[in-house]
């Protein structure tokens, strides 16, 4: 197992760490920078042939790294006018003219044939990458809350996710939260022929939309599907944001049952973010990829809608 720790931004530039200013975009920087590690990992394989589908792009921050890091194309698909028509004006033009494209797509309903036709000009990805709404919740009758609501298992956007991964055979990256139901994930992911290549964590304390319908978040707490972390005491304070790159390999896997689930569970019982339990080694034998921590500069502001 490779331990890495990082406490910089590595693919996020500057510009993309100060606030959008637009309620309706997605902003956390810490949360997006997992997902831009996840894809980043998986483009290793693929070099300069990479051809990555994002899956709710949000900002098209996580988009314009993959460019940057020089793959070849890369397309986002979101359900927000208002985070597309950001990416566009920022992430078209200059070095990544032609090179990206943003589309007006609701993911949760599969369709690989209208997504085929709208990827016609360009290759089929052989990455698909997702940093989805991944938080467990029952939301009150009129609440939406579009950019974080994972359905009452956190997992309501992973299973079309891992389905278009799926469609295309391509590698697969996925971020969630300690909170979302890593058991089934690992469970699922070994099943449909994926091996985990690097996991990627980082804390992140909750935010206000998290905390005033946390009810689902504790009834998984104690069905222990879910984890949290505690700042060392036991006052709840966040959870930890679980980046997980996975090689396509076509075989159904026998999976290390609950290996992930473990693993944060150790991340969890640390005292710091530096989540310094994961130092022993434990997983060294269990597990061939790589294991990276980031204790990330949190921003002022975060929106989460
Ligand atoms: C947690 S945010 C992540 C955004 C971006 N990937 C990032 O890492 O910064 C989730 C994104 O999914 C989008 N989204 C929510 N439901 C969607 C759907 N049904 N189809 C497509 N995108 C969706 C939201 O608009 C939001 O931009």
């Amino acid at each position: 197992m490779l331990f890495e720790r990082l406490n910089v931004y590595t693919h996020l530039i500057p510009s993309e760490l100060d606030y959008v200013g637009n309620k309706k975009i997605f902003f956390d920087p810490p949360d997006t920078e997992v997902g831009c590690w996840v894809g980043n990992d998986l483009m290793k394989d693929y070099t300069e042939n990479s051809v990555v589908l994002d899956l709710g792009s949000g900002s098209g921050a996580t988009i314009a790294s993959f460019i940057r890091n020089k793959a070849q194309f890369a397309v986002g698909l979101d359900i927000s006018e208002d985070s597309l028509d950001w990416s566009r004006t920022q992430y078209t033009g200059g070095s990544y003219k032609g090179k990206t494209k943003f589309l007006k797509l609701d993911f949760l309903k599969f369709a690989s044939d209208t997504l085929a036709m709208m990827l016609k000009d360009h290759q089929i990805p052989n990455i698909v990458t997702s940093n989805p709404p991944y938080v467990p919740m029952v939301l009150k009758n009129d609440e939406k809350l579009a950019s974080i609501y994972g359905g009452e298992d956190g997992l309501l956007y992973f299973h079309p996710a891992l389905q278009y991964a799926l469609h295309f055979k391509a590698a697969f990256g996925i971020t969630l939260g300690s909170y979302s139901s890593i058991k089934t994930v690992t469970r699922l992911l070994a099943s449909s022929g994926y091996v985990i290549k690097s996991v990627t964590l980082s804390v992140l304390p909750f935010s206000e939309p998290t905390v005033s319908n946390f009810s689902q978040i504790e009834k998984l707490l104690h069905s222990g599907e879910a984890l949290i972390w505690n700042k060392g005491n036991n006052i709840p304070y966040g959870y930890i944001i679980i980046g997980i790159a996975a090689k396509y390999v076509g075989v159904s896997q026998k999976p290390k049952v609950d290996f992930l689930f473990d693993l944060l569970k150790v991340a969890c019982s640390s005292n710091t973010t530096a989540l310094e339990k994961l130092e022993d080694g434990l997983f060294a034998e269990s597990y061939g990829g790589t294991l990276r921590v980031l204790e990330l500069p949190q921003p002022s502001k975060r929106s989460h809608w």
